[in-house]
């Protein structure tokens, strides 16, 4: 079986990944990886700092890897937190500040629209390509659910009556951005020759 190292520890991550994969490809997080450290995401777009992670796990290993980078882009808000959405409320990153900021940023805001955007960065035998996908939604007036990580309680996805946090990973992985991108680049691994 191929193997992929992840460029994440957010073990929330690589549990969708891996059941968005069914074990067509084995996906090995940093940790399992022997890496031990935080890559940077000094960029102003998910594109570049998705490039940056994968390119540090490749020059670190010269495996085969991949990253990805997301965000929560919230329309009222200039499509803020965007590419800072981990660390809105300032760092260390935390998710409970990063909702209060978030709600209080819209507190009398109608058009609640907003879509989380996944940018994944694959590096396969020393070449990088991208794969991208959204999950447009809404942003509901108050936390509800405690399933998921980050935005999850405050998100709910086109389609769906219940928030993120309210979904077990199989029903969020029907909508989501992340899930998106990997199936994009999952077509294009199984494509190859
Ligand atoms: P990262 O930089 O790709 O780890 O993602 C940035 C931030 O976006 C995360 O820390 C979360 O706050 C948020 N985020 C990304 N994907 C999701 C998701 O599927 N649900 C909720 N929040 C998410």
């Amino acid at each position: 079986m191929t193997s992929l190292i992840f460029a994440t520890n957010n073990k929330h991550k690589v549990e969708e990944i891996r059941s968005a994969l069914a074990g067509r490809f084995r996906i090995i997080p940093l940790s399992e990886a022997g890496i031990d450290r935080d890559i940077p995401e000094p960029h102003d777009t998910l594109g570049e700092n998705a490039s940056e992670k994968s390119s540090v796990i490749h020059a670190l290993t010269g495996a085969d890897c991949f990253s990805e980078d997301s965000g929560l882009e919230v329309n009222a808000l200039g499509g803020a937190p965007g590419v800072r959405s981990a660390r809105y409320a300032g760092e260390p990153s935390d998710a409970g500040a990063n909702i209060r900021k978030l709600l209080h940023a819209m507190d009398g805001i109608d058009d609640r629209s907003a879509r989380f955007r996944t940018i994944i960065s694959l590096i396969l035998e020393g070449k990088e390509y991208t794969f991208e996908g959204e999950c447009p939604g809404k942003i509901t007036l108050d936390i509800d659910g405690d399933g998921g990580f980050g935005y999850d309680p405050v998100f709910i996805p086109e389609g769906a009556d219940r928030t993120f946090a309210r979904m077990t990973i199989d029903q969020k992985n029907r909508f989501s951005h992340r899930r998106k991108a990997l199936d994009a680049m999952l077509s294009f691994l199984l494509g190859k020759p």
